[in-house]
């Protein structure tokens, strides 16, 4: 097949995408994206703790931010372009990348196979997460880097591509480091040589240039990459934000990721080791795998889309492991092992992308629609954990609304109790207090089913007027089966 016709096969899977997964994943998708773009160019919006604390880098903001500022002086501007814009942008550079993976595998049918029906990819390749991006420029870089043996030739377009990757994710070192070192001892030339001619002038300017957007963008001098590193290392705040066991991603977070995949990557990874003298490209895409792992299990807070850049070397491994294995196999066998692979990929990717959390999206459209009918009465209160749901970005209006906010112990408070946390802790008093008996009342209260029996009180002024499905297994006891809307009797 001609690279067009793959690169096009890819492409309608990924456009597919961004209509096809309608659901929840983490508040990153919209906090740390869409929302700060949307307040760059429309001048609301909120700004979570991240970007007051100038930890974040607005460099790949500034890409949705200037298709908003495009978008907004064509007057496209419609919250529908706003919020399918982005995702189609991100579709598109998760089809070249596929193409890239494609065309560093090396094999034709089961390359295209194994990357397009990767259900975790399918789920975050048309994502507006700095995770697709990173895993998108990952597999790029990776398709560029000079394997030995694979007739691609010594360039520094990868060390390029690595170090814009790392100056928007610092993280993803924990990949590129092991490959790096791969590269300077395959290279002909001396280390030093390699480090000071290209690393080194390369990583200077791409750093030069991401703390002139910072700067820039914050509105004064910021390295947000020492930030950072001071937040989530010497500070240790993303343990506020959850700590799983050690073994978290060898027991859950990497079988789960591969799903089905895992099983003839684990295959693949017993003929490598075996034969270790005939795969050392291979032999270093496990070792990196296993150095990432471990870096990351010593990390207290972990989630899936963390490890989501190992999944091209996985599928490198798996799929060059099917595509040998096929040839020798009967045409049977192959159709079978193809048919499980498919449907074990489907059913997670038909589950999680469509049914599981679509209600916090779901509700936006209603409230979308409520405010714009009459943005001056409207006001909108969240009684939800903190970033449940998107906000301006999907509301696009300028209506009054607020959220319980779970703000890390930023000024080490003696027993700091977080708002969202005091609200659970007791929701009639947290009420009373916020909105007393002669206040206003807002508008609009968007809550979990789960809640109601809770806050009876207040309800009574309120009327339901939507019940939103959002899933049918709740990840906490604060989230509900139904997102409700109760507004108020006089509204
Ligand atoms: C949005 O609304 C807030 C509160 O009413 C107001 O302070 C702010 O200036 C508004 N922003 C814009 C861009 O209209």
């Amino acid at each position: 097949m001609k690279n067009l016709d793959v690169f096009l096969i890819f492409l309608a899977i990924r456009i597919a995408s961004v209509f096809l997964v309608q659901t929840y994943f983490v508040p990153d998708e919209y906090w740390q994206s869409l929302e700060v773009a949307h307040h760059q160019v429309f001048k609301y919006g909120h700004l979570t703790w991240e970007w007051s604390k100038g930890i974040r880098s607005y460099s790949p903001i500034i890409i949705v931010s200037g298709l908003f500022k495009i978008l907004q002086l064509l007057q496209l501007d419609t919250a529908e372009i706003l919020i399918y814009s982005p995702r189609l942008l991100q579709a598109l550079l998760s089809a070249y990348s596929d193409l890239s993976f494609y065309k560093w595998s090396g094999t034709k049918k089961w390359a295209i196979f194994c990357i397009a029906n990767s259900w975790f990819w399918y789920y975050t390749g048309s994502r507006t997460l700095i995770n697709s991006l990173e895993c998108a420029l990952t597999t790029i870089a990776l398709s560029k880097f000079p394997w030995p043996g694979k007739g691609i030739e010594e360039n520094s377009i990868f060390i390029w591509i690595v170090a814009v990757i790392f100056f928007i994710r610092p993280t993803s070192a924990l990949i590129w480091l092991p490959l790096c070192i791969y590269h300077l001892i395959i290279n002909k030339n001396s280390v030093l040589n390699v480090v000071l001619k290209t690393y080194l002038p390369i990583g200077l300017f791409v750093f030069a240039l991401s703390v002139l957007v910072d700067s820039l963008c914050h509105g004064s001098f910021v390295v947000t990459l020492y930030e950072f590193l001071k937040f989530n290392i010497f500070e240790d705040v993303g343990s506020f934000y959850g700590v799983q066991p050690w073994h978290w991603y060898l027991s859950t977070g990497f079988p789960a990721i591969l799903g089905i995949q895992f099983l003839p990557f684990m295959s693949a990874s017993t003929v490598v080791l075996k034969n270790r003298k005939v795969h050392p490209n291979e032999l270093a895409m496990l070792g990196t795998i296993v150095f990432a792992l471990t870096m990351y299990s010593c990390l207290p807070h972990k989630e899936f889309r963390f490890i989501l850049s190992l999944l091209p070397l996985v599928l490198y491994i798996s799929s060059r492991f099917l595509s040998a294995w096929s040839r020798k196999a009967s045409r049977a066998a192959v159709w079978v092992v193809a048919t499980v692979i498919f449907v074990g990929n489907v059913v997670p990717m038909w589950y999680l992308g469509m049914v599981h959390q679509r209600g916090t999206l779901d509700v936006m459209t209603s409230l979308r629609q409520i405010s714009h009918k009459n943005p001056q009465q409207t006001s909108l209160l969240f009684l939800m954990p903190c970033h449940s749901t998107p906000l301006y970005s999907h509301l696009h209006i300028n209506v009054t609304t607020r959220f319980l906010t779970c703000l890390p112990n930023l000024n080490n408070i003696d027993g700091y109790v977080d708002e969202a946390d005091q609200f659970y802790k007791n929701p009639s008093a947290w009420l009373r207090q916020n909105y007393p008996p002669n206040g206003t009342l807002p508008s609009h209260i968007i809550l979990f089913d789960v809640l109601e029996a809770n806050i009876s009180d207040i309800l009574s002024r309120y009327k339901q007027t939507h019940e939103i499905f959002h899933t049918d297994m709740p990840a906490t006891s604060r989230i509900g089966k139904y997102v409700l809307i109760h507004k108020r009797l006089d509204y």
